[in-house]
């Protein structure tokens, strides 16, 4: 993956724009800076007439801009769909779909989404449905959804039966990450963002863990500011490396040397998963995920994969910018209840992604069947005030 710079110097956060291509069977661009949301019309071009703008509620007038540079080319409908997860039910999919019908949309029209990682994903998931897959551009609003939800193609919604559950791969023709829409974002969930860019700090890019633990922490939380920049396309970076190599999920194979293939990015997210769950998702995903995250470094450190730094150093990069390292609050029994049936556990067997020490370098990989004292130690570790 090669980045590039390109268009005019924005009046904050000083660079050009950054272009980060994503390779594969559908190549596209992620394309990161201050105001890169006025391009939508570029990235759609010519070929649709009709252009629906699923927006989540919240965001309509902070989406103006885009609608009414969408409104000078095409017929516009304007979806507004619920804030947050909220807006991932198959009867708001539903009525973006009769919406489409009524609209006449054909083929070559196209879906652009405005708003968080649910409403990407929901409106992902009505483009790659409405006549078996339909372009779509993201606009992500969210730190969250820019570094995760936005890029890799994976759409969906929840049903009774569980998060994410029903869904697609269907990869955007384009993502435009404004910078400058962060500015509204309120500070909990820029912290809560940087949950997921520390993890692929420690995936795959030590640089990000570098910045977190050097920059001033205002200067980290700093929309305008060069830092921000730098770990958001970092994280998009090493988000489009993984899923380049396993779109699917398919996972890793001997030619990966291990490597767990897109299955790395849930690093921390099994006990995330069931935390949220167990919070009744009154807690933030990225906050879950920093937890979930010192949870397997406790696991990985007791089986003897990371050393007692690397453990440490997980609760200090997550920590300095404000994310939770600890928990105590629900049963370990409830919890490992629901990890048990997570998507990447296998029949009942347990499955954690884990990093593995190489020297300098932590590579992700499966532990598999872990033992259960393990599991309950490492939790027991997580309690605030329990001995480091
Ligand atoms: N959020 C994890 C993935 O896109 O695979």
């Amino acid at each position: 993956m090669t980045a590039s710079t390109a268009g005019a110097a924005g009046a904050t956060g000083a660079a050009a724009a950054t272009v980060l291509p994503v390779g594969g069977a559908s190549p596209y661009d992620v394309i990161v800076g201050h105001g890169v949301s006025a391009r939508v019309v570029d990235l759609l071009g010519d070929a649709p007439t009709r252009v629906a703008l699923v927006v989540g509620e919240p965001l309509r007038a902070l989406a103006a801009p885009v609608l009414a540079a969408l409104e000078e080319r095409y017929a516009v409908t304007v979806l507004p769909v619920p804030d947050g997860e909220s807006a991932k039910t198959v009867s708001t999919a539903a009525a973006c779909w009769e919406a489409l019908g009524e609209a006449g949309f054909t083929r070559s029209d196209a879906v652009v989404t405005f708003g968080g990682g649910a409403t990407t994903d929901l409106g992902g998931f009505v483009a790659a449905s409405w006549l078996r897959g339909v372009r779509v551009v993201h606009v992500p609003t969210t730190l969250l959804a820019m570094v995760d939800a936005a890029v890799g193609g994976k759409t969906g919604v929840n049903t009774g039966a569980g998060k994410n559950l029903v869904g697609a791969f269907h990869e955007p023709a384009g993502v435009l990450c404004d910078l400058a829409l962060l500015a509204s974002l309120p500070r909990a969930e820029l912290v809560a963002g940087l949950g997921e860019v520390v993890k692929c700090g420690f995936i795959a890019d030590p640089a990000i863990l570098d910045l977190v633990e050097d920059a001033a922490v205002e200067t980290i939380l700093d929309p305008a500011g060069p830092v921000l920049r730098e770990l958001v396309e970092r994280a998009i970076a090493v988000k489009i490396d993984v899923v380049v190599g396993d779109l699917k999920e398919a996972g890793g194979s001997e030619a990966t040397g291990g490597h767990p293939g897109r299955e790395a990015l849930n690093y921390g997210h099994t006990l995330a998963h069931a935390i949220e769950r167990a919070e009744h998702y009154g807690i933030r995903h990225g906050e879950a995920v920093a937890i979930g995250c010192v949870y397997v470094a406790e696991v990985a450190y007791r089986v003897g994969l990371i050393d007692e730094a690397t453990l440490t150093r997980h609760r200090s990069a997550f920590g300095r910018v404000g994310l939770p390292v600890g928990y105590a609050a629900a049963p370990f029994e409830d919890l490992l209840a629901t990890m048990r049936v997570d998507k990447k556990s296998r029949g009942s067997r347990l499955r954690l992604i884990v990093l593995a020490q190489d020297g300098e370098t932590l590579r992700p990989r499966v532990l598999a069947g872990p033992d259960e004292q393990v599991l309950v130690d490492a939790y027991a570790a997580l309690a605030p005030g329990a001995p480091a």
